[in-house]
């Protein structure tokens, strides 16, 4: 039986169409998703963060930085670890300044996980993973990560625009992450993961300065200009918390209160007569409130899906499409 050259072209167009929607973004995550496709990948996942976090322990936060960047720009579908192709730059390469690492230890999860159950678990969702176990080997709290994500085909576009500028006021911080569908508890308890890690003064500079800011301490100001001479060092950074900058802990929102906030974000927080102020103060007494709203904002940042109808897969390697090397 012959078919038309027309019906042969209808039909693939809805075969494709039945192939990009069985693979595309949904929002169906569950724990178990992977239970039996691939019951060993949490035990992967963290065998492999161990031995990373052990060899170089700067990977914890930087692993959970990327799945911040990961989850803002377009949604979780692992788009931030993609390397620029010929005829799309990557967030990496187009954000120079956003220094973002951990990139090798995603590429070493995902090769372990590949031995074991190929071309099974996406790596949208191995970031989802490292960063919680990151977020434990640090001290904090632990919670069980909701799985299914896809990975994306193309790099996103307009990264920027999607995330949040290190130098603005509280009313950017709501829209910006209102946008994304998180609420201003959720904005106040995210920013706790800066309880870990460091920024380079370029992100800070008018700051300590003194143009401009009253909301900062003076002594505090004056010990970070005095770190910065004759130069900053951008490569070091200097830690958000000074007292225990590789601990998941409430010293973050403790600093907040005495003036001593690193990032203009971070000391908007503590805005008086907001709804964030005053969660500042209850989870700088109360370690337990901030850990619960943190671990719920977490999975509802875990939760932020890509545009509707865009193709999708589970990539093989994370830095790179499937069928572009
Ligand atoms: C509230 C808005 C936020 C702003 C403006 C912001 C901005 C920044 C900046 C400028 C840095 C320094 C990066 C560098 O150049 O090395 C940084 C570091 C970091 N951020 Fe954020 N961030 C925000 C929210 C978040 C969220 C929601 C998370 C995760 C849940 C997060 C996790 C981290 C971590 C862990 C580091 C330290 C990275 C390292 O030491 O390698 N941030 N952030
Ligand atoms: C992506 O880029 C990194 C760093 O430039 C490189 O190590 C890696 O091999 C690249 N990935 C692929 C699949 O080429
Ligand atoms: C990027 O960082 C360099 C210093 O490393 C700084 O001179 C430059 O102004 C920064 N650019 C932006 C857009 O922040
Ligand atoms: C973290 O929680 C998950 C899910 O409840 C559990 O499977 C895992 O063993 C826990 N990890 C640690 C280090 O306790
Ligand atoms: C990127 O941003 C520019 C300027 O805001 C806008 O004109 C353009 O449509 C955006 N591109 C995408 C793909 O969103």
């Amino acid at each position: 039986m012959a078919f038309s050259p027309r019906a042969v072209v209808v039909a693939s167009i809805a075969a494709l169409l039945v192939a990009v929607v069985a693979e595309g973004y949904h929002g169906e995550f569950t724990a178990s998703y992977y239970d039996k496709t691939c019951p060993d990948a949490q035990n992967i996942v963290r065998t492999v963060m161990e031995r990373s976090v052990a060899a170089n322990p700067r990977m914890a936060p930087a692993i959970l930085r990327l799945f911040f960047h990961d989850c803002f720009v377009n949604g979780c579908d692992a788009s931030v670890l993609l390397n620029s192709t010929d005829s799309m730059p990557s967030e990496k390469d187009e954000l120079p300044n956003a220094s973002l690492a951990g990139f090798d230890v995603v590429d070493k999860i995902k090769e372990e996980l590949e031995k074991k159950c190929p071309a099974t678990v996406s790596c949208a969702d191995v970031l989802a993973l490292a960063s919680r176990d990151a977020v434990a080997m640090l001290g904090g709290p632990n919670w069980s990560v909701l799985l299914g994500r896809k990975d994306s085909l193309y790099v996103a576009k307009n990264a920027t625009e999607e995330l949040p500028d290190p130098k603005g006021d509280l009313e950017q911080l709501r829209d910006m992450f209102g946008k994304h569908g998180l609420d201003e508890r959720d904005l106040t308890a995210l920013s706790g993961a800066q309880s870990v890690g460091k920024a380079p003064s370029y992100n800070f500079r008018e700051r300590i300065d003194g143009y401009g800011y009253d909301d900062i301490d003076p002594s505090y100001a004056a010990q970070l200009r005095r770190s910065c001479e004759p130069n900053c060092d951008e490569a070091a950074g200097v830690p958000f918390d000074q007292r225990t900058p590789m601990k998941f802990d409430t010293l973050y929102y403790q600093d907040l209160l005495a003036k001593r906030g690193l990032l203009a974000t971070d000391q908007a927080l503590y805005a008086q007569g907001s709804f964030a102020g005053e969660l500042v103060l209850t989870y700088s007494r109360n370690q337990e409130a901030f850990f619960a709203d943190f671990v719920t904002a977490m999975v509802k940042m875990g939760n932020i899906l890509p545009e509707p109808w865009t193709p999708a897969e589970v990539r093989l390697k994370c830095s790179v499409a499937n069928g572009r090397y």
